[in-house]
C-alpha cells in the first residue's frame, strides 16, 4: 500500500501545480504542533521566494485548491503560509480497513531483493558469552528481521572466533590435564577416538583457567602460542581435538543465542576462511598492492580525502602468521565464491571501526568486491552499568551473559507473582518472555551506536517506556478480544470504515499511528534503526491506552462502533505482533 503521508502529499503537490506553482513544494510533514493539526506543509514560503509572491496568498489558494481533496479534510492557511491539514477521517478508516485486509498490514515488499550478507554475534569458540556479545546479537537478530521483511535475502553469519590463541590455551589446558591423550602423541598414526575426552563442566573452567595461567607463567603462553601454529599449520593431533572443542562449544553456543532468540544460518568461522589466505596474500604481492615493511606484510590504505591516519592494513606477521584482518579479507573471498552478496552488513563493537575501514579498503582496492557492493559496518556502543561505566559484576568481574538473563528473569518473576495469582512454572514461563523483551527492548530502543546503561529496575518495569509495558498492552488487547469473542454474540467482523460518524479525539491519534507502520518500518530499514519501530510501537501503545482508558469498548451499546472498535484494536495488536517479532521477541498470553 502506498504511504499514506504520501497519498496526502500528492493532493497538496496537484493542487500547487493546479494554482502555478512547481510541484515540488508539496512537501508534506506530520505536524510538530499536534495541537493544531495533524500534517502540514511548509512549501508556499520556499516558493515565495522563486515566485515573488507573499506566501500567505500562495498558502491560501493552495487551501482553497484543497477543498475536493478525498484525503485531507481541513486545511488551513496560516500566517506567515503555512498549511496545516486533518486527514479526512472517512479516508483514514478506509485506509486502515485495507491495511487490515493486506497481508503484512500493508507493508509492500522490495521489488529489487538484495542478497545481503549479516555478520553479527560474533562469539569466541570456547569462552562462554559475555555480555559483550549481547548487543551484536540482539541488534544483528533484528536487522536480519527487518531486512527479510522488506523482502531482501538474509544470510546470518554468527563468524566465530575458533583460530586464534585462545584454542592454543585451550588445547594446553587439556594437555595439563590428560596428557596421555593421543593427540598429544607425536608418533600416532591411527584414528583418534570419536568420544570427546572432556566433560561439559570441565570445558567451562578450561580456557579460563589457562587464560589466567598465560599471562603469569609464560612458558606457558609460549607453548599455547606454538600450539597456535601448530594447529594452523594443519597438526592432524590438534586439529582432531579442536573438531571436538568446535562441536561442543558450538552446541554450548547455540543453546545460549537460542535462549535470547537469536540464531544463524551459518556457523562459520575465521577457520573456514583459513584456505584462501596463501593465494590471497601471493595475488596482493604480485599485484603490487602488498609489500614487505619491517618484516610484516602490509597494503597500505590512506586516501587523499583522509582527514587523519588510517594506518596500513597488516595482512602477515613477521613470524608468518596471519591476522584479524587477514581472516576477515579471506572471509569475504569466500563469501564471494559462496554467496556473491550485493550487501555486507557487520554488526560489532564500534570500537573495531578502524580494523573494519582497513578491510574494506583494501577489498575495494583489490577488487575483491564489485565496485557497487556495499561494505557497511554498523559498530554499536558499550551497555554500561547504572554508574556509567562498563557492566561489570557485583564483585567487578566480566558479567555472562547467563547471569544477566537469570538476573532479569528473576525480577521480572517477582513483579508478575505481584501482580496477580499465578502457579509458579506458568509465572516462570512468562517471565523469560518477559525478561526477554526488557533486556531486547532496553537494548534496541538506544540509537545503535549510543553508550547506554543496562538498569534493571527501569527496564523490567511494566510502565514507562520499556519492553514489558509493550508487552502489558497486548496482553490487555488480547484479553479484551478474549473477552469479546468469548460472549459468542458476535457477528461477522465489522470494518472500521463500516459507519460514517464522528470519531473521538484518542480514536483518530490511534487511528493515525496506526495508519503511519508502513512508513516507520520503511525508515527502520533504509537506516537499519530498529530504534525507529520501537519509539513507534510506545507511541502505538500509549495511544492504544488513552483510547482504552477513555471508552469503554466491551459495553459500548452501539454494536457498529464496538464492532469497529474491535476490528482497531484487532489491527493495532497485529501492528504489534509483527513489530516485536521484528526486534526479536514475543509477547505472552497473560501477564
Ligand atoms: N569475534 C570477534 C570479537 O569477539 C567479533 C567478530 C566480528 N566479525 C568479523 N567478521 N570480524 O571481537
Amino acid at each position: 500500500m502506498k504511504k499514506l503521508i504520501d497519498m496526502i502529499a500528492e493532493d497538496v503537490k496537484e493542487a500547487f501545480l493546479a494554482c502555478g506553482y512547481k510541484e515540488e513544494f508539496g512537501v508534506v510533514s506530520l505536524s510538530n504542533r499536534p495541537d493544531l493539526c495533524q500534517y502540514q506543509c511548509n512549501g508556499a514560503m520556499s516558493a515565495a521566494k522563486q515566485y515573488k509572491t507573499a506566501p500567505i496568498e500562495i498558502a491560501k489558494a493552495v487551501v482553497e485548491r484543497l477543498s475536493g481533496s478525498e484525503t485531507i479534510a481541513v486545511a488551513d492557511a496560516v500566517m506567515p503560509g503555512f498549511i496545516n491539514m486533518k486527514v479526512n477521517e472517512e479516508f483514514l478508516a478506509a485506509y486502515l480497513q485495507e491495511m487490515s485486509e493486506q497481508e503484512d498490514c500493508g507493508f509492500e515488499k522490495t521489488k529489487q531483493p538484495l542478497t545481503i550478507i549479516l555478520d553479527y554475534g560474533g562469539a569466541n569458540v570456547a569462552k562462554p558469552l559475555h555480555i559483550g556479545h549481547l548487543r551484536p546479537a540482539i541488534i544483528g537478530e533484528s536487522i536480519k528481521r527487518i531486512c527479510r521483511f522488506a523482502g531482501h535475502k538474509v544470510i546470518g553469519d554468527v563468524h566465530m572466533g575458533d583460530w586464534g590463541l585462545p584454542m592454543g590455551l585451550v588445547i594446553e589446558g587439556i594437555r595439563e590435564r590428560q596428557p596421555d591423550l593421543a593427540y598429544f602423541d607425536e608418533s600416532f598414526t591411527g584414528e583418534y577416538p570419536e568420544e570427546v575426552p572432556f566433560t561439559t563442566a570441565d570445558f567451562e573452567k578450561i580456557y579460563p583457567e589457562a587464560s589466567a595461567r598465560s599471562k603469569e607463567d609464560e612458558e606457558f603462553k609460549k607453548r599455547a602460542q606454538l600450539t597456535t601454529m601448530k594447529l594452523q599449520n594443519g597438526d592432524a593431533g590438534c586439529r582432531a581435538l579442536w573438531n571436538h572443542i568446535m562441536k561442543v562449544s558450538v552446541s554450548d553456543l547455540k543453546k545460549n543465542y537460542g535462549k535470547l532468540n537469536v540464531s544463524f544460518d551459518l556457523w562459520k568461522g575465521e577457520s573456514d576462511a583459513q584456505p584462501y589466505i596463501p593465494d590471497m596474500i601471493e595475488d596482493l604481492i604480485a599485484r603490487g598492492l602488498a609489500y614487505e615493511s619491517q618484516g610484516a606484510t602490509i597494503v597500505d590504505v590512506q586516501e587523499e580525502s583522509d582527514t587523519k591516519e588510517i594506518p596500513p592494513c597488516i595482512i602477515r606477521k613477521s613470524d608468518g602468521a596471519a591476522l584479524y584482518a587477514t581472516s576477515d579479507l579471506a572471509t569475504i573471498l569466500e563469501r564471494e565464491k559462496l554467496y556473491a552478496p550485493d550487501r555486507y552488513i557487520y554488526v560489532t563493537d564500534k570500537r573495531q571501526e578502524m580494523h573494519f575501514t582497513q578491510v574494506f579498503r583494501v577489498a575495494r582496492k583489490a577488487g575483491f568486491v564489485e565496485p557497487e557492493t556495499e561494505l557497511v559496518f554498523l559498530g554499536n556502543g558499550t551497555m554500561n552499568g547504572k554508574d556509567g561505566k562498563p557492566f561489570k559484576t557485583r564483585d567487578g568481574g566480566v558479567m555472562q551473559l547467563e547471569q544477566l538473563i537469570t538476573d532479569t528473569n528473576e525480577e521480572v518473576f517477582k513483579k508478575v507473582r505481584e501482580n496477580r495469582e499465578i502457579p509458579e512454572d506458568e509465572a516462570k514461563k512468562t517471565a523469560e518472555i518477559i525478561g526477554l523483551a526488557a533486556i531486547k527492548y532496553g537494548d534496541l530502543s538506544n540509537q545503535l551506536a549510543k553508550d547506554y546503561s543496562f538498569d534493571l529496575q527501569r527496564f523490567a518495569s511494566f510502565e514507562g517506556n520499556t519492553g514489558p509495558y509493550i508487552l502489558y498492552t497486548m496482553v490487555r488487547i488480547k484479553s479484551i478480544l478474549a473477552k469479546y469473542h468469548g460472549t459468542g454474540t458476535e457477528e461477522k467482523p465489522v470494518a472500521i470504515n463500516a459507519s460514517i460518524r464522528e470519531y473521538g479525539e484518542d480514536e483518530i491519534s490511534l487511528m493515525l499511528l496506526a495508519a503511519r507502520f508502513n512508513d516507520v518500518i520503511e525508515h527502520a530499514y533504509e537506516e537499519t534503526a530498529p530504534h525507529k519501530i520501537c519509539q513507534y510501537i510506545y507511541e502505538l501503545a500509549d495511544a492504544f491506552n488513552r483510547f482504552y482508558h477513555n471508552n469503554k469498548i466491551i459495553t459500548e451499546p452501539d454494536e457498529m462502533k464496538r464492532g469497529e472498535w474491535i476490528s482497531l484494536i484487532t489491527l493495532v495488536l497485529h501492528l504489534l505482533e509483527i513489530c516485536i517479532d521484528l526486534l526479536g521477541f514475543s509477547a505472552p498470553d497473560r501477564m
